[in-house]
């Protein structure tokens, strides 16, 4: 499909995710939209850490579980949303989800899957697995740029991850 780039990575710890994130934040524009799936604990908070960290922004991060959403203010601001426990999608458009969406601020969804039908048709789609039985810190990061708006980021976010010398080899040390 046309305008749809996927790509897999893997990290080998919690820090290792955070860096990860911040690599793929450091690419972000004001607006743009990341949708965080993944089991419990995969690290879709933690992930959310590190592209806090790539703007600027040092606050403690933590899941805002039952205010739906955490505005954190920066040049960029950040829109951090946990879906986990709203009831319907209508929770969303009560709190301003669309404002949200198509505001100056970085967007980042955990749990997108559940509102999966009210979301925007071009997102970055970020899937956090736990990936080994054995090493429990090891995760494979799924990755799609959906939408003409991401051309481009695909390429910078690899040039990056290498750069870092990120691990990609079939498991971790
Ligand atoms: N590679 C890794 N990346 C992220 N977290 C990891 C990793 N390895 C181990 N962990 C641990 O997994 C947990 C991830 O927690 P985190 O809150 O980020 O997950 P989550 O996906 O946001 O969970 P929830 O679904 O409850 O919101 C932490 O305890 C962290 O230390
Ligand atoms: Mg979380």
């Amino acid at each position: 499909m046309k305008g749809k780039r996927m790509q897999m990575f893997k990290v080998c710890s919690q820090k290792e995710t955070e860096v990860f994130a911040e690599k793929l934040g450091e690419i972000l524009n004001p607006g743009d939209i990341i949708c965080l799936t993944g089991n419990l604990g995969a690290g879709k908070t933690a992930f959310t850490r590190g592209l806090a960290k790539a703007l600027g922004i040092n606050n403690h991060i933590t899941s805002p579980t039952f205010t739906i959403v955490n505005e954190y203010e920066a040049e960029i601001p950040l829109y951090h949303f946990d879906v986990y426990r709203i009831s319907s999608p209508d929770d969303m458009f009560e709190i301003g989800f669309e404002e949200y969406l198509y505001g100056d601020g970085v967007s980042v969804i955990e749990w997108a899957d559940l509102i999966y039908d009210i979301l925007p048709l071009e997102s970055i789609n970020v899937r956090i697995d736990i990936s080994s039985r054995t090493n429990t810190e090891e995760r494979v990061i799924e990755v799609e740029f959906k939408g003409n708006r991401y051309l481009g980021y695909e390429e910078k976010l690899l040039d990056k991850w290498s750069l870092y010398g990120g691990n990609n080899e079939d498991t971790c040390g």
